[in-house]
């Protein structure tokens, strides 16, 4: 429950007392502009604003004690299960001016570093693709959610942040307010989620042609309905039970293939025979994404998005092959990989220019060019030379797309303190 009485009081799970220097006794929108940072925002009823706090970029969004309460909850729980979502940090009530005027609660969050908007993402005459690709992100989000029990009540875009994923999007929730944990999610919440979504999409996609910001001929209404019928085909995949003859046992195996390229990962697998024992059926029973992410993480302790793992583990396995000793444990080969090609190759970028993507994106991108340019001039090319090229003709002309905050970060392990603004893909 909130504390009653006026005193200043914050609730935090990793206290940084630090916390209490923010400017509480003014409403967020006075805050002044030295202390709050220009980073791209999204539409909200609510007053949002980021501000540094020590080497740290937080959003501050100012809403009512018990929203608060409950969305800082919701979020915890959802980043306990391992859900993307932005990682909640505070909630301060008791705030008031100097003039003893009540304020309105804070509900403290950590900046998502290299997220976007949706909006950020348009302003150039954005084609159907991208769109596309925002949509299948979203569609991914849903589904990881409503398999973990979670309603979410207001999906939109809004409502989600994308990062960058070798050249799609991976999606995250950012504002939980109305939703609500269920331990076994009704069929109709999920329904009523994605009836939200639909509406909210299209909505969104039709102000964005209202403003001359996506094309006219995009069909809003069939990217919205597509985006449920991608929504039904994933759910299905991940959760119906499948038959098959008993000498088919191939099948199970095929159907954690198809279930570990769509980036999940199969925890349990429920096996029956039916009752003449000619037909077995399956039932996936707990499936948790991230299959390559895991992957890379345990193998390099780096946490990337999940197409920049299954490059990242692509490539690994290229080294590997190319390294004459294809038997070599992927552990060790992984440490080599890392230490010969992945950071010689970031670490390549210039440090002023590292800031723009994060660093398993320039990777994918790096790797991209080299095949471009080894296409283009029917020659292997060197990854030293394709990364000398993709500086110098292609990071330097994103200037003018990427308005960036902060400083770049140093090194590989290091949480980047760069964030990434407005960039047009
Ligand atoms: N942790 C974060 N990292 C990055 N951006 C954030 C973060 N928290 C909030 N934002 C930005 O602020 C915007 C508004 O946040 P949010 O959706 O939570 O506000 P809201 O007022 O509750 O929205 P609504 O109008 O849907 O109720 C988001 O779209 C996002 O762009
Ligand atoms: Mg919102």
């Amino acid at each position: 429950m909130p504390p009653q009485g006026s005193q200043l009081h914050i609730l935090a799970a990793d206290a940084n007392p630090a916390l209490l220097d923010l400017l509480w006794s003014q409403p967020l929108d006075r805050w002044p502009e030295q202390i709050v940072a220009a980073l791209p925002r999204g539409i909200s009823r609510h007053v949002v604003r980021f501000v540094y706090l020590e080497d740290k970029m937080l959003a501050v969004k100012e809403i009512g004690e018990d929203v608060a309460f409950h969305e800082y909850e919701a979020l915890r729980e959802l980043v306990r299960l391992g859900a993307p979502v932005v990682t909640p940090l505070a909630v301060v009530t008791g705030r008031q001016t100097a003039n003893g005027e009540r304020l309105n609660a804070a509900l403290v969050t950590r900046h998502l570093p290299f997220s976007l908007p949706y909006r950020s993402l348009f302003g150039h005459r954005q084609r159907a693709e991208t769109v596309t690709r925002l949509i299948n992100a979203l569609d991914v989000l849903m589904v990881r959610l409503h398999l973990l029990g979670f309603y979410w009540g207001d999906v939109s875009l809004s409502n989600t942040l994308f990062r960058r994923d070798a050249g799609s999007f991976a999606a995250y929730l950012v504002d939980a307010e109305t939703g609500e944990m269920h331990p076994d999610l009704p069929e109709k919440l999920r329904e009523y989620d994605m009836d939200v979504a639909r509406t909210n999409i299209i909505g969104e996609l039709m102000d964005l042609q209202a403003g001359e910001e996506l094309a006219p001929e995009v069909d809003a209404v069939a990217i919205g309905d597509a985006f449920v019928a991608r929504y039904r085909r994933l759910w299905e995949e991940l959760t119906e039970k499948t038959e098959f003859q008993v000498d088919e046992k191939w099948k199970v195996t095929e159907r954690i293939h198809r279930l570990n390229s769509l980036g999940f990962d199969v925890d349990e697998m429920s096996l029956s025979t039916g009752r003449d024992g000619t037909r077995v059926f399956i039932q996936p029973k707990v499936v948790e994404p991230g299959h390559y992410r895991r992957r890379i993480m345990r193998l390099t302790g780096i946490d990337v998005e999940e197409n920049q793992a299954r490059r990242m583990v692509n490539d690994m396995e290229q080294y590997r092959m190319d390294s004459g000793h294809p038997t070599m444990p992927e552990s060790v080969s992984a440490h080599e990989w890392l230490t010969n090609v992945f950071e010689p190759t970031v670490n390549a970028i210039p440090r002023e220019l590292r800031g723009k993507l994060q660093p398993a994106e320039l990777f994918h991108e790096v790797l991209e060019h080299r095949w471009f340019i080894s296409q283009h001039q029917h020659r292997d090319v060197p990854q030293r030379e394709a990364v000398a090229s993709f500086v110098d003709n292609v990071l330097r002309h994103r200037r003018d797309e990427v308005s960036f905050v902060g400083e770049a970060p140093r090194s590989l392990s290091e949480n980047p303190g760069a964030v990434t603004g407005d960039t047009a893909y």
